[in-house]
């Protein structure tokens, strides 16, 4: 019999996958989380693909090879779009991605307009092409990649909100489209939703991937036999986050920032490991 817990490497280019990882704890409190976050290379709204593949890969084939894992989330949209068959390619391990929410946020649209917030690269995959053709072709998309947004969700870390001025600027497009739904297709967004809110208070629907990507994640750690949080008894010797791997150096604050999300985290580690 195993005996720890089940293990889930969480991946993005920064701090937005553990919007996701929230909604993971949420459902699998017991699961441990281990984060990599590819921040040396953020943002990967910027890169070009191959890098984008390149660094998603090495560095997660890095990580389970020194620490065994039973899911692995790719908690970025940016990342999902191109290296999903690349990674799957390269593991045993089941491997979940996060893709703009465009078919949910169908179904709740009232007038039929929709936002998708998303990196400058997102916005231009052919990937969201077809999700908007295969879910949304009734529906008038408006899309929106603002390469800021990420800049100021990692700045949360170190208590640093966003100026609300500058984000209803940026905001203006779906404002003057009055979309009645917005699907957070960057997994840093979810950490702007007050301040998007406070943006557009016209808008009755924010959609993102998390709880999908939660139940995706309980769905394939059962039907790997692992132990659910449920059936054992919690060994976790750390915290939540039993390890934040940054790539580049830890950001200035992410320990009480963790806290705050009620995601505790045992051990922080910085150019990790050694990708710069
Ligand atoms: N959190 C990533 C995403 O969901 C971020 C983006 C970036 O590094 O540009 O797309």
């Amino acid at each position: 019999m195993n005996k720890r817990n089940p293990r889930v490497l969480v991946f993005d280019s920064g701090v937005g996958g553990f919007s996701v990882a929230a909604c993971i704890h949420r459902a699998l409190p017991g699961a441990e989380l281990l984060y990599v976050a590819d921040n040396a290379g953020f943002p990967y709204g910027d890169q070009p693909e191959q890098v984008v593949i390149d660094r998603c890969c090495s560095l997660i084939e890095a990580c389970v090879q020194q620490t065994p894992c039973d899911v692995i989330v790719i908690a970025c949209n940016t990342a999902s779009t191109i290296v999903l068959p690349y990674l799957r390619a390269r593991t045993e391990i089941p491997v979940v991605g996060v893709v703009p929410a465009i078919k949910p946020a169908s179904q709740c649209t009232l007038n039929r307009k929709i936002g998708v917030l998303a990196t400058p690269a997102t916005v231009k995959r052919p990937y969201l092409d077809k999700l908007i053709r295969d879910f949304a072709s009734n529906c008038e998309v408006v899309r929106l990649g603002d390469p800021n947004l990420v800049r100021w969700a990692e700045e949360l870390v170190s208590g640093q909100e966003p100026n609300q001025h500058q984000l209803n600027e940026a905001m203006r497009p779906f404002q003057q489209r009055g979309v009645d739904t917005v699907v957070l297709g960057c997994t840093h967004y979810p950490l702007l939703l007050q301040w998007f809110r406070e943006s557009l208070p016209d808008v009755a629907f924010w959609v993102d991937s998390g709880e999908a990507i939660a139940r995706r994640v309980e769905y394939l750690l059962k039907n790997a036999g692992r132990m659910l949080p449920s059936d054992v008894p919690g060994e976790l010797s750390g915290g939540v986050v039993g390890a934040a791997c940054f790539s580049g150096p830890a950001p200035a604050g992410i320990e009480r920032f963790l806290e705050g999300m009620g995601m505790p985290v045992a051990d922080v580690k910085s150019n990790w490991p050694g990708l710069k």
